[in-house]
């Protein structure tokens, strides 16, 4: 239990931290009756769009982003450095927000042995606005690839930064603490009350922030559930407990949230479509007319789904699905 003056001057120690306000908030919280009336019922469904928050199709990156970018602009950064897949939406989304503020973009990219047929849509856009592509073929030479980087660029008189993977630590995560604050501010001015919160986590930075958020400005009996795509609850886990201590130290405050990974969903692996994943984005689109992606939302909307239809949720609560973005997968872009 934190006590509301411990939790006053966190939330103080928050609002002063910069951050760089570039995606379109508040993004919609959305109600969901034709999806929970396909599931013959069960809680009431919303949705929180963050599919829209706008630069690149980031999703859930641009928050991070915002946190990341406001720290490398105080380190007067002229050049950002991360990494990913070649379809990563973390990379897109980086490399649009430099290019948006004057910054070099330089992508440490797992490339396949065999080259592609054509240009995936997330490596086409990163291209256009300027980005440098080094490829690596295995996922271990990222890490030390982008330090190498790091330092040909200073040896040439550039300030780099490097954003770890996903930027999912304690200062992109804050982004998500921020949208905790956020949903917050919505429920109130709804009188609405949010009993379960359903979002996917694979690097563990947006759960985190989620998670750390919810201690300072949620209902604190909200129950987070994560839904993996890719690695073990107990990895995603650990990770997110480390993240959110490290927020925590950046607040001087003690925060133990529950954490809780779903990782039933993930199929035969990451960025396989599941066969539930499949009718979950049917579903979804059917009833509502909202487009999921194959690789992350579908997983945690299939969860969601399958606990409506055990009778997991009870009927009297509001479900919130977070929706994270991802929808240039649908193209096998
Ligand atoms: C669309 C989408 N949803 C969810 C996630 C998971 O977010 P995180 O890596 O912060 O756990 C990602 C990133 O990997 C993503 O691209």
């Amino acid at each position: 239990m934190i006590h509301p003056i411990d939790r006053a001057r966190a939330i103080e120690r928050f609002e002063a931290i910069p951050r760089l306000a570039l995606g379109h908030y508040p993004t919609p919280i959305e109600k969901l009756p034709r999806l929970r009336e396909a599931l013959g019922g069960g809680p009431r469904l919303w949705m929180k769009r963050d599919d829209l928050t706008g630069p690149g199709c980031g999703g859930n990156k641009i928050r991070k982003l915002e946190y990341i970018f406001a720290a490398a602009q105080a380190e007067a950064a002229d050049t950002v450095i991360t990494c990913g897949g070649v379809r990563s939406n973390h990379c897109r989304a980086t490399a649009m927000m430099a290019a948006k503020l004057g910054l070099h973009c330089v992508l440490v990219q797992n490339q396949p042995a065999q080259p592609y047929p054509h240009t995936p849509a997330s490596l086409a856009i990163e291209q256009m606005v300027g980005a440098r592509i080094v490829p690596v073929y295995d996922r271990t030479e990222r890490a030390p690839t982008m330090e190498r980087i790091a330092n040909e660029l200073r040896a040439e008189g550039r300030r780099p930064v490097i954003i770890p993977l996903g930027a999912s630590t304690p200062q992109g995560a804050l982004g998500f603490a921020s949208a905790a604050s956020e949903l917050a501010a919505q429920l109130d001015a709804r009188e609405l009350r949010i009993d379960t919160i359903f979002i996917c986590c694979s690097s563990g930075g947006t759960l985190s922030g989620l998670a750390a958020g919810k201690e300072l400005f949620l209902n604190p009996q909200t129950r987070i559930i994560g839904v993996s795509p890719d690695d073990s609850s107990e990895s995603i886990a650990a990770t997110v407990r480390t993240i959110v201590q490290g927020i925590g130290e950046r607040l001087s405050i003690a925060l133990d949230p529950t954490i809780e990974i779903l990782d039933e969903f993930i199929g035969e692996g990451y960025g396989i479509e599941s066969e539930a994943g499949r009718e979950a984005l049917n579903l979804t689109a059917r009833t509502e007319g909202i487009l999921l992606d194959p690789v992350y939302t579908a997983k945690a909307m299939a969860a969601l789904i399958h606990w409506v239809r055990q009778g997991k949720l009870n009927k009297d609560t509001n479900v919130l699905f977070w929706h994270t973005g991802g929808q240039m997968a649908l193209f096998h872009a």
